[in-house]
């Protein structure tokens, strides 16, 4: 009998707190996944949540359980699998259903899907899924691409299960195809660049002004307090607590980051949009190099120790982060923005910085600021001439430059926070130094260019 509001397949940890979100809010949901033992796990984890969930075997009893038109989650990674997985539930369903991508999809994959399946007359709805295991059991922040019909059939579902800043959904949907997914691209590579101008703030805490973690641990607890509240403030407070043996916890973790992909997404999206996203790539950037870790120790004893004392204070390192968030959502704002217009997406600046307000990893106070600097402004997408953040930057932009500054002279590295300097330093100037490079690229290629004094297109006097 079909029974189930939704079915969710893929039970690991961000399929089964979907399931279980979803359960909590009163759906019944069948659940299925490819190793069958899971889907038993899931039910007795769930409590007395039980009796919504629906759990199936097989594919086909799975689809038949769901009420019609269907909607199907899936919660599996998201290259392969997906594909497979759609091969194989299409010939199940019929005129009107619904598959949902919740994982991190590339957004091409999904513009593609989402056109092959609207010619069966399938929705294919790609949704972006922030906030960990935590928000998607209590409340994620969904970035949701698809039809404005796929929409008005999950809209009851998926405002149920999202987080709420002070009663707002933090659920929209944002166009359609890969909109969802291509803002939750941009979320994730603005959270590597945070997350990135975090750790280099702490290297310059914790190496150039000699304090140990646990004063670190108190420096952002106090942050979280202020203007620089949020979720990854609060959790790097609270982790740099953690000791072992008495020794700082983080001490014992290797300094060699991971990363799944979507940072490195947001780079080269920004490079096929004619771009630059360069916090972004700083921050990639240095998850990579980090991954060379014979060729530091090498390069250490060759070169000698870096990493001096600086004299910069506290406040000036948290004007810093400041600073640096700013301009991290700057550059992803404006890749929103350029993307908007190459792929026609009706995208919402003052939603998208809504719904990043809660139940997301770059949830921040700063968030609820920048959207109020949306909906007063053009919606051109340019964060940079909205006067409250105008007024932020400004504050903020000495410490910011008096930080880089130090670690650029002591040796520490911060390539974001160096990176965020240069890039508000380009685009605060009127008259750059493009001129030589239009002079050079004429000099050797007759490319020409333009004059200031007269119209059209010029060589110069190397030429004559
Ligand atoms: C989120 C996160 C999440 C991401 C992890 C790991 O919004 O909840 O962005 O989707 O997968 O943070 O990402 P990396 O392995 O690339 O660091």
């Amino acid at each position: 009998m079909a029974r189930a509001d939704i079915g969710v397949y893929g039970l690991g940890v961000m399929g089964r707190a979907l399931a279980l979100n979803l359960a909590e809010q009163g759906f019944d949901v069948a659940v299925t996944n490819r190793e069958h033992s899971w889907i038993a796990d899931v039910v007795t984890e769930a409590g007395p949540l039980a009796g919504r969930l629906h759990p199936q075997i097989g594919l086909a009893d799975f689809v038949a359980g769901l009420k019609t038109p269907r909607v199907v989650l899936f919660m599996i990674p998201s290259g392969a699998p997906m594909e497979s997985m759609i091969e194989a539930i299409t010939p199940l369903l019929e005129a009107g259903d619904t598959i949902i991508d919740g994982g991190n999809a590339n957004f091409h994959d999904t513009r593609r899907r989402a056109a092959a399946l609207a010619l069966q007359d399938l929705q294919y709805v790609g949704m972006g899924v922030s906030g960990g295991e935590a928000g998607a059991r209590h409340g994620p922040s969904l970035m949701v691409g698809g039809t404005a019909r796929a929409w008005r059939r999950l809209e009851p579902m998926l405002t149920a299960i999202a987080a709420k800043y002070q009663g707002v959904p933090c659920v929209a949907h944002l166009g359609p195809d890969g909109a969802g997914h291509f803002v939750k691209t941009v979320h994730n590579g603005v959270e590597y660049a945070d997350m990135q101008m975090i750790a280099e703030a702490y290297g310059v805490m914790r190496f150039g002004l000699g304090m140990s973690a646990a004063e670190i641990a108190g420096q952002f607890e106090a942050w979280d307090k202020g203007p620089l509240r949020s979720y990854l403030t609060e959790i790097t407070g609270a982790l740099l607590r953690y000791e072992a043996a008495g020794e700082p916890f983080v001490d014992l973790i290797r300094d060699v980051a991971g990363q799944k992909g979507t940072g490195r997404w947001t780079v080269i999206e920004a490079l096929h949009l004619g771009q630059s996203a360069s916090l972004i790539e700083a921050a990639v950037g240095a998850r990579s190099w980090s991954s060379q870790a014979q060729l530091r120790a090498r390069l250490a004893r060759r070169y000698g120790a870096a990493r001096g004392a600086v004299s910069v204070s506290l406040e000036q390192i948290g004007d810093a982060l400041m600073a640096g968030r700013l301009l991290a959502y700057v550059q992803g704002f404006h890749l929103l923005g350029q993307a908007a217009q190459d792929y026609g997406w009706p995208l919402d600046f003052a939603r998208i910085a809504q719904i990043w307000r809660a139940g997301c990893i770059i949830r921040a106070a700063v968030l609820d600021e920048i959207a109020t600097a949306f909906e007063q402004s053009r919606g051109d997408g340019q964060l940079l001439d909205a006067p409250a953040i105008v007024a932020q930057l400004r504050a903020a932009l000495p410490g910011l430059r008096a930080v880089a500054g130090a670690a650029l002279g002591a040796g520490h590295p911060a390539p974001a926070l160096v990176s965020a300097v240069s890039f508000f330093d380009t685009l605060r100037i009127e008259r750059g130094t493009a001129n030589i490079l239009q002079a050079q690229r004429d000099f050797f290629g007759r490319h020409g260019f333009e004059r200031l004094d007269q119209t059209g297109q010029h060589h110069g006097p190397w030429w004559d």
